[in-house]
């Protein structure tokens, strides 16, 4: 049984228990529908509290049943039932009451939540929109600019905002379900309050503000339909009756659901879910890790051991000498500045933060660490020379790992004197931002170490993906791939801001020439140089990129690269840029072609497919859907797409049905 009823002295309680997250099911609906049944035939009973079992509230409809055939009740239905019942209902809040959840909370006549509880309606990082009342009840009971907010976004607010909004009527003081029905007893025998649907919805103080905003929503939805749906729900909120409402929000969300934007991000979401599900790792404990070591304190390094104190972790970081320490600590300091000046973390925990970090050159100060991870110079010999150091002062379970971006880890692990405990840990700059951090398999590691450093990345709240070890792993060797498949393009016939704009357009963040630009061209010509000893001279090679250097232009640091910028920052086509491309390719017997900006896409779009594919092939991804998650939350490729793999998928499919 999903939903039970019992009685206390006058107060129902409605319990649900659908584990992982009571997921508003088939079951859970037939289950509350029976017990609004059973609670309005009952004379004994006064009021209804709703609670939850397990982790949290109801976290949305479920997403699983969203590619079947619908079954009744509909959720729509079912809470217009709920909302008209002749007793208050008491939502119990506790975890998160998310979508379809907070949809149930907000038919309930009052909701009261856990401190530590988070609302919202994230339908929107689904392609949706929410769809059993959200975007007509929300406005009507929280301000119509804090209701786009929440619904645009996605982003669940605090029990605090939400009690400061006027979106729960209290936060529970003590054990919340002892306080919802102490607060179900305080309410029998007064009037019902009037439901939300019956009164106003509370308009804009500015409206100009507010069409403002939902500009700037629509402008940077792209070709993103979710946002659009959103934007027009909530102004029928607000301007129409809330029948019709709420009936356009229903045609809305059914249009969205079967919408191939809807299908990839449901993709994408159990695809996130699913990378370290992990056979060879099911029966294995992660050890626990309290002290991180970090060596190195440069970009990396200091942005790694800022993402380690922010979780709650002691970090010691060894540089090169006492002086590179103190900058190391400067800029791991700086980091946690920022999250203090954004509200993220309060004074005192930047300042117990701070004290949780100690900074040397003395190797020793690692005794104590529990994992180390390094981050110094991308240099094969530097890194084994560093391993060699640590493992002669760390314990003999400390595990070992490196940050680097390109070279050998089996060569890494295999200078020590035990490859075992030695992985990969690939952070994305800046490390205590980026989602994603790919965890590198060596041929040695062992089952623990690969289960702990696993449980540190999630501590770290990181979505993981495995990669075996290759040149680049996943996400940096598919964008090598299309990286030289956008120089070919250069001497083939467009220019740089031809192949950005058609990526921006894509749905892409940055171009590949700004991204190069904004990292610096320095990095990929220092690394072209190490590579040119073995390359192989049959292949293609572009040298555009090195005569920039060449002439200093390393991109925006130097006001001057694939683009120039006048301002510092604003990237402007340079004729000079374009000039050096066309006699590039002429000096190469190139004809260029024009290039319409589906076809730089495609080219861009299969680059990236042959690469992937090759990465599954040589077993380096375990699956399709890993390289999707890598690609997402390494580089920005849309989600609403699902990553290319599912797109080269799709298209294979869509291919066979019309063959
Ligand atoms: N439906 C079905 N399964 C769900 C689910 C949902 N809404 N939400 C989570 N799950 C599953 C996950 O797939 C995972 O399954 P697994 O263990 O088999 O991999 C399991 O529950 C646990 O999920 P997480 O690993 O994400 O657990 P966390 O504890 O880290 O996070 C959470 C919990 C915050 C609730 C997070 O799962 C979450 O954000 N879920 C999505 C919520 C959501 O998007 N709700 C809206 C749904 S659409 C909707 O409601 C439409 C409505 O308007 C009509
Ligand atoms: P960086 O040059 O900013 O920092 C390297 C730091 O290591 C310097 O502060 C240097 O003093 C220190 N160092 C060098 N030898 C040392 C030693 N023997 N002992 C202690 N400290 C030493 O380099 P960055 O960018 O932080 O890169 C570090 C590593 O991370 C490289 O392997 C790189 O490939 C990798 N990486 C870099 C990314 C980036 O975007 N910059 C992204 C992911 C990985």
């Amino acid at each position: 049984m999903s939903v039970t009823v019992t009685c206390d002295n006058g107060i129902a309680l409605v319990t649900i228990d659908n584990p992982p997250v009571n997921a508003a099911s088939h079951s859970v609906r037939l289950g509350l529908e029976q017990a609004l049944r059973q609670t309005e035939a009952d004379d004994t009973v006064n009021a209804v509290v709703l609670h939850c079992m397990g982790r949290t509230f109801i976290a949305g409809a479920d997403v699983k049943e969203f590619g079947q055939p619908p079954q009744d009740p509909a959720l729509p239905d079912l809470l217009l039932q709920i909302e008209g019942a002749s007793k208050p209902w008491v939502a119990a809040i506790h975890g998160s009451a998310l979508g379809g959840g907070l949809e149930t909370a907000l038919c309930c006549h009052y909701r009261l939540a856990a401190a530590e509880a988070k609302l919202g309606l994230p339908e929107v990082q689904l392609g949706l929109l929410p769809g059993a009342g959200g975007t007509v009840r929300l406005p009507r009971l929280i301000a119509a600019e804090r209701a786009l907010n929440m619904i645009s976004t996605g982003k669940p607010v605090s029990a605090q905002l939400a009690l400061q909004d006027g979106l729960i009527d209290k936060i529970a003081a003590g054990d919340l379900l002892h306080d919802a029905v102490q607060f179900a007893r305080s309410i029998v025998g007064k009037a019902l309050p009037p439901t939300l649907l019956s009164r106003p919805a509370i308009k804009p103080k500015d409206t100009a503000a507010f069409e403002a905003e939902l500009s700037k929503i629509a402008q940077k939805a792209g070709a993103q339909d979710a946002p659009k749906a959103i934007i027009q729900a909530i102004q029928n909120a607000l301007d129409l009756p809330p029948d019709a409402a709420l009936t356009a929000e229903r045609r809305a969300f059914q249009i969205l659901r079967s919408h191939p934007q809807s299908a990839a991000m449901r993709h994408v979401f159990f695809a996130e879910r699913n990378t370290t599900k992990i056979d060879r790792l099911k029966d294995v404990a992660p050890r626990k890790i309290s002290t991180v070591g970090v060596i190195g304190g440069g970009t990396m390094g200091a942005g790694i051991a800022a993402a380690c104190l922010l979780s709650g972790f002691a970090v010691t970081l060894i540089e090169r000498d006492q002086n590179a320490a103190n900058q190391g600590a400067a800029r791991v300091k700086a980091t946690l500045d920022g999250s203090l000046k954004r509200g993220m973390i309060s004074p005192a925990k930047h300042t117990h933060l701070l004290a949780a970090l100690s900074a040397g050159a003395d190797y020793t100060m690692l005794a104590d660490a529990d994992l180390v991870i390094e981050a110094v110079f991308e240099d094969l010999g530097v890194k084994q020379q560093v391993f060699k150091h640590v493992e002669a002062v760390v314990r003999p379970d400390t595990i070992l790992a490196t940050n680097t971006s390109y070279l050998d880890v089996n060569s890494i692990a295999d200078a020590t004197g035990d490859p075992s405990r030695v992985i990969g840990l690939h952070f994305f700059s800046p490390a205590h931002i980026m989602k994603l951090l790919e965890v590198v398999v060596p041929t040695a590691v062992s089952d623990a170490v690969l289960a702990t450093a696993i449980s540190l990345a999630k501590s770290l709240r990181k979505i993981v993906v495995l990669s075996g070890v290759c040149d680049g792993f996943i996400a940096n060797r598919i964008m090598s791939a299309y990286r030289r498949e956008c120089e070919y393009m250069l001497e083939d016939g467009a220019l740089p801001w031809d192949i950005d704009t058609a990526m921006t357009e894509f749905g892409l963040p940055m171009g590949i020439f700004q991204m190069q630009d904004l990292a610096g061209l320095d990095i990929s010509w220092a690394m072209r140089k190490r590579q040119a000893a073995t390359r192989d001279p049959s292949l293609r090679y572009v040298d555009i990129g090195d005569k920039l250097c060449e002439q200093g232009h390393l991109g925006r640091k130097t006001g001057r690269g694939y683009y120039r910028y006048e301002d510092g920052k604003t990237a402007r086509p340079d004729p000079e840029v374009e000039a050096l491309i066309l006699a590039e390719s002429k000096r190469k017997g190139i004809t260029r072609q024009g290039f319409a900006a589906a076809e730089i896409m495609a080219r861009i779009l299969s680059a990236m497919q042959t690469e992937g594919q090759r990465i599954l092939d040589e077993g380096i991804a375990h699956n399709a859907a890993d390289i999707d998650v890598a690609m997402i939350n390494a580089y920005g490729f849309p989600r609403w797409r699902g990553g290319p793999m599912y797109m080269a998928d799709t298209q294979a499919r869509l291919g066979k049905d019309t063959a």
